[in-house]
């Protein structure tokens, strides 16, 4: 379905964004002049360390390429949103309003980007999302200037969901935070069963981003289902997989979902996350030399190992290089700047991809099995699998 939207993109939503804005134009910088990126992640919270490695990724490739793009020196921002939806709009005024950053790059949580979304929309400020993976940033509230590295929340819900019933498994319940992320991938889970005939019989959620798994853990012995799917992520993932173990279902019931619930977490996960099949765009041993290399430069200078995060967070610089590679280093020219990074290639960690019309990666997901602190990939769960958006029609 084309999205078509009759609002001008410099008077949509007047409100918010461009009052704190004092509706200022865009000032199209120098040539040489430090063009600034305004990385607004989190740096605290559950997804804490989520935005440390996305952070950690994207400098590492701008170091790698002298820390220029499109011939101009970079200069990076960091601010911390939290994953506090309420601090959204006030913290990507900051940015684009005190800081006049020429590009953004975040964020990790669904609800918080639609802020970055909307500055994007109004104010024609490039955006590249190295995660949040709501539907609506690339489809109902999408923009030319809008790109994505990472995924749609219903990618690798849907992947595992597919596995589960080609597996043979008939009913399955979901379990997730309630917001745009569980949501979304409940949706993807619930289709990606259905493709196989399988059935999604229940839904149980808390609030992000509570970790009282206990009420709900309690209902999974009476509800009759053969696995149980679900959407955490972060410090809130370790958590859910550790109370699941602990409540004694791991063996009877098998536990799945989209592979943040074991990305970047087994460490702290320990053995109770041995067994967890996961889909999701990456996985450890990913046999290419672009990996291979990453991963050791990663390491290198975090001193631990990369994850999927990371992996978005350097494809998103991968990205901007691009843009900004073919505008001499103007991020205001938009149209030259969209159309490359529309045809762009990536040379990704997980693989190469291209973007989709919608702006998203095009891209494997794998199968993946927790065992020994490693998420191995053992199978592919949906190939090239595209989001279901078909592009953004904004006028
Ligand atoms: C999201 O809010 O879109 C989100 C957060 C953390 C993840 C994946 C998706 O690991």
């Amino acid at each position: 379905m084309t999205q078509a939207y009759h609002m001008s993109r410099r008077t949509f939503g007047a409100g918010l964004a461009a009052a704190a804005l004092g509706g200022l134009a865009r000032p199209a910088r120098a040539q040489g002049a430090p063009l600034k990126v305004g990385l607004m992640l989190p740096f605290s919270g559950t997804f804490a360390s989520l935005g440390e490695n996305i952070a950690g990724a994207f400098e590492l490739h701008l170091a790698e390429i002298g820390n220029r793009m499109g011939g101009r020196p970079v200069q990076i921002v960091r601010l911390d949103d939290e994953s506090d939806p309420s601090k959204a709009v006030q913290n990507a005024n900051r940015l684009v309003g005190r800081d006049r950053v020429d590009a953004l790059v975040g964020t990790v949580h669904s609800g918080v980007v639609m802020a970055l979304v909307q500055i994007s929309r109004e104010r024609g400020v490039p955006l590249i999302i190295p995660n949040a993976g709501n539907a609506a940033a690339t489809r109902e509230l999408c923009a030319p200037t809008i790109f994505r590295t990472s995924f749609t929340n219903w990618q690798p819900a849907y992947g595992i969901g597919r596995a589960l019933a080609q597996q043979g498994v008939k009913k399955a319940a979901w379990v997730s935070w309630d917001y745009a992320a569980g949501q979304e991938a409940g949706a993807g889970f619930r289709d990606g069963l259905k493709s196989g005939g399988a059935e999604l019989v229940k839904i149980l959620t808390l609030p992000f981003p509570e970790t009282n798994f206990q009420p709900l853990l309690a209902q999974i012995p009476g509800l009759g289902v053969e696995a149980v799917g679900s959407f955490f992520a972060g410090g809130g993932a370790v958590q859910f997989v550790r109370d699941y173990a602990a409540a004694g279902f791991r063996d009877r019931i098998p536990l799945v979902g989209s592979g943040f619930l074991t990305e970047g977490t087994l460490g702290a996960q320990g053995a109770a996350a041995d067994g967890v099949r996961t889909g999701l765009h990456y996985g450890d041993g990913l046999d290419n030399p672009k990996n291979k290399a990453f991963r050791s430069a990663f390491r290198d200078k975090m001193k631990r190992e990369a994850d999927v995060y990371a992996v978005q967070g350097y494809d998103a610089a991968q990205l901007l290089a691009v843009g900004l590679g073919a505008t001499r280093g103007d991020a205001t020219a938009e149209k030259e700047f969209v159309a490359a990074m529309e045809k762009a290639r990536i040379d990704s960690p997980r693989g190469s991809f291209t973007l989709s019309p919608s702006h998203n990666p095009v891209q494997n997901i794998y199968l993946r099995e927790a065992r020994g602190g490693e998420n191995r990939v053992i199978g592919i769960a949906a190939e090239s699998l595209a989001d279901p958006g078909t592009g953004c029609k904004m006028t």
